[in-house]
């Protein structure tokens, strides 16, 4: 496998990085494998999809490019805990395990996501008065279960999501109250033991530019593998909006975890923008989605770059950000957006 950093393909990506989309001459590298999947081949990135479990059982046009276009699956939701274990010691691994078994017959590498996390708990969790000690034994349990029942089928977990804040503080959550800052690495000893082959992330969103959250990260994953512990990727979710502006230190920011020794990956990258669209908006999300991708495929070890959704019509955003929207690389009728032909153009140059 030759990565991108030389020749041809790195050439070409440093162009895209310094001229932006508009270089690529009409057609020149569409040529061979289908999708993005096939773009994908031989660049060392694998192009990946949250995947909506209702939509993969009841939308076969849904399911079927779930599988044409992507080499590694992420559930949305159904490997949360408040979905695998809604009532304390009774455990649902149903949707969860379909999706393994989907990837299994598609030749996809599954992402969990995710085992820690302060949001979507159950509500026994949230609502039960444990001692410190309990939710330690329940955290501890939960992470044993989990990647226990999926243990050699999970090519990379989220282990932690979302510990820090802006300012790079700890998010003050129920982990952090009951078990003190040590539960990160806890977690992630743990979770090797759990399952010793999955490769092991901490996962968060705002981690794209250079700034005092992601100084912090940087700190800490040194710190944490300093002490041994077993802290193997840095997760960038990549949920952007064009309305704030775009990382352009992102690739400045990859290449420092880089050099820590640690995967990196991209885990969930969508691109709103207040609607409605215009061709000026959906070319800024094409530069969106394309910037970050060079990123992962110019630096030596990131391994992933995830869609968080990849068509409107199964999409999160409208639901949390009221007039905001069309964040995903296809449109409402899986029709392919510019940001799916930089996408696409982008991991062909790179080969
Ligand atoms: O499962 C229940 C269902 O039983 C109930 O009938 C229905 C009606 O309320 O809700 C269903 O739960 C919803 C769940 O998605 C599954 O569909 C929750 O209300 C809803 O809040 C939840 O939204 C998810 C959100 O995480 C929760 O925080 C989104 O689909 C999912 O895209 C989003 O993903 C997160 C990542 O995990 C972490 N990073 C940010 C990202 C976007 O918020």
């Amino acid at each position: 496998m030759i990565r991108v950093r030389t020749g041809l393909g790195a050439a070409a990506l440093a162009a895209i990085t310094v001229l932006g989309v508009a270089a690529l001459p009409n057609g020149a590298a569409v040529a061979g494998d289908t999708g993005l999947r096939g773009a994908a081949r031989g660049t060392g990135v694998k192009i990946g999809t949250a995947v909506d479990m209702n939509a993969l059982a009841n939308d076969a046009a849904y399911k079927e490019a779930v599988a044409a276009e992507f080499n590694t699956v992420t559930p949305e939701n159904v490997m949360k805990w408040s979905e695998v274990e809604p009532t304390q010691g009774t455990y649902n691994w149903g949707p969860a395990d379909d999706l393994i078994n989907f990837a299994r017959r598609n030749g996809q590498a599954v992402r969990g996501h995710t085992l820690v996390w302060h949001s979507q708990l159950p509500s026994w969790i949230n609502e039960t008065d444990f001692t410190k000690a309990q939710l330690r034994d329940l955290l501890r349990r939960h992470i044993f279960a989990e990647a226990g029942h999926f243990k050699g089928k999970i090519w990379a977990w989220d282990v932690v999501n979302e510990p820090l804040n802006e300012d790079g503080t700890l998010r003050d959550t129920i982990w952090l109250r009951a078990l003190g800052p040590g539960y990160i690495a806890d977690a992630f000893r743990w979770a090797h033991q759990a399952d010793p082959s999955a490769i092991l992330f901490i996962n968060d969103y705002n981690a794209e530019w250079l700034s005092p959250k992601t100084d912090a990260y940087y700190q800490l994953v040194k710190d944490l593998r300093h002490q041994g512990v077993p802290v193997q990727g840095f997760g960038m979710q990549g949920h952007l909006g064009i309305q704030y502006g775009l990382p352009g230190d992102v690739l400045e920011n990859v290449r420092r975890f880089d050099a820590l020794g640690v995967k990196t990956a991209f885990t969930e990258v969508d691109v709103r923008m207040i609607l409605p669209t215009d061709q000026y908006r959906t070319q800024a999300q094409a530069e969106g989605f394309g910037l970050m991708l060079r990123a992962c495929l110019l630096v030596k070890n990131c391994i992933s770059y995830t869609v968080w959704g990849f068509t409107d019509k199964y999409n999160w955003v409208p639901g949390v950000f009221a007039g905001e929207g069309s964040a995903t690389p296809m449109d409402e009728q899986l029709q392919p957006k510019p940001a799916y032909d930089t996408l696409r153009e982008t991991f062909l140059l790179a080969r």
